[in-house]
């Protein structure tokens, strides 16, 4: 028996791609399988880990939870789409210059996820970080580093704001 497909639209970031995608492939498989998006990585298979993070129209959504056809007509940004001409993301150059990660298969969802935070509050404070990532796992880190990046890149962030309002 033919199987059966469904046609969906997903801009990924910037590109527009369409697919024909089974109903059940879930949107993390798209992404690694379909468009070699290999930076989002799965880490468990219960929801559990965050490692699969992406944003899903500046949600950040695990992606092992969301099909994709879920997906179909969304704006969605991997760690892929984080640098900007050929410099890292303030988050990025964060868990570089902090030493936020030891085997760094968490960083990518940590990161995904922390761009949602930071971009609606500019200025956590070190708890609501904590609170914030707590939905993402990292077995080596201690998380004192991850916080210390994204503290990193909150800081940066604001300068950049502050540096385009006074120009
Ligand atoms: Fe662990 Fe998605 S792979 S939450
Ligand atoms: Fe290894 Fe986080 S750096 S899981």
């Amino acid at each position: 028996m033919a199987k059966q497909t469904v046609t969906v639209t997903l801009t990924v970031n910037g590109e527009t791609h369409t697919a024909e995608v089974e109903p059940r492939l879930l949107l993390v498989h798209f992404l690694r399988e379909h468009l070699n998006l290999t930076g989002t990585h799965i880490g468990c298979d219960t929801t559990h880990c965050g490692a699969c993070t992406v944003l899903m129209n500046g949600r950040a959504v695990k992606s092992c939870t969301v099909l994709t056809v879920q997906a179909n007509g969304a704006t969605i940004k991997t760690i892929e789409g984080m640098a900007e001409n050929g410099k890292m993301h303030p988050l990025q150059e964060g868990f570089h210059v902090e030493h936020g990660l030891q085997c760094g298969y968490c960083t990518p969802g940590m990161i995904m996820r922390a761009a949602e935070l930071l971009a609606k509050n500019p200025d956590p404070t070190e708890d609501e970080i904590r609170w914030g990532i707590s939905g993402n796992l990292c077995r080596c880190t201690g998380y004192v580093n991850i916080v210390k990046a994204i503290q990193y890149a909150a800081r940066k962030l604001r300068e950049r704001e502050q540096a385009a309002a006074g120009s």
